[in-house]
């Protein structure tokens, strides 16, 4: 994993050959919603490295044994709607009882400026670490937004993680929350007119859900 100052990207081997298969306009719906799922999963260990653990007394058949736990629920999913709906059971895989907290927001296809149209947080959400998720972080718009709602909403400890990032995405949400640490598992080359990424995936919201 390489790090630049907030940003973390992935440059593991398995990761990178499972998002080569996700680029291909011949992957179909089906295993692109399960390469996110599995790409999200892999993610989600590296990134939760400094999760918190608590001691809980364990015994063995042998003895009683000082072990340390992930204390249930120490984590909120946030979604992203709609493409990072697709992440959700990815992170459910290693943290299965997180709540889940929904941000709903669209690019405008002209200004590419994003909007919110809905927002629900599980209470007490602020009190954990809430796991921001997208699997394109483009202008960094979206993101950008969605995070400054969740502090807005008292949510001190924010992580954002994204499958594909855009330098400008990267870079915008890095100087507008230094304190938010960013994962993405490839920093791809610029962003096209129209504001999607090259070499990028395409639209993700629609190679998962089949709307195109
Ligand atoms: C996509 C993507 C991000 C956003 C990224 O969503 O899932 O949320 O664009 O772009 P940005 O970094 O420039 O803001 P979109 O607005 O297409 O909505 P959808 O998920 O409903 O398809
Ligand atoms: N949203 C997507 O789904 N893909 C992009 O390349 C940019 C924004």
């Amino acid at each position: 994993m390489t790090k630049l100052n907030n940003v973390f990207i992935f440059d593991h081997p398995l990761i990178r050959h499972k998002v080569a298969i996700l680029r291909d306009e011949k992957t179909g719906m089906k295993e692109f919603r399960e390469l996110i799922e599995e790409i999200t999963t892999l993610m989600t260990y590296e990134s939760m490295r400094d999760v918190e653990t608590v001691p809980v007394q364990v015994k063995t058949p042998l003895e009683v044994t000082t072990q340390y736990k992930v204390p249930e629920q120490s984590v909120v999913i946030v979604p992203i709607l709609r493409a990072g709906l697709g992440m959700v059971n990815g992170v459910h895989t290693l943290f299965p009882t997180a709540k889940v907290g929904h941000i709903g927001m669209y690019r405008d296809e002209e200004t590419l400026e994003p909007h919110e149209y809905y927002f629900k947080l599980p209470e007490g959400t602020e009190e954990k670490t809430v796991f921001v998720v997208d699997p394109m972080l483009a202008t960094g718009g979206s993101a950008c937004d969605a995070i400054t709602a969740l502090k807005a909403r008292g949510c001190k400890k924010i992580k954002l993680m994204s499958i594909i990032g855009a330098p400008e995405g990267v870079e915008k949400v890095a100087k507008a929350h230094p304190d938010v640490p960013v994962y993405v598992s490839t920093l791809d080359r610029c962003l096209n007119e129209n504001g999607y990424i090259l070499p990028g995936l395409g639209d993700a919201g629609d190679r998962l859900f089949g709307t195109k």
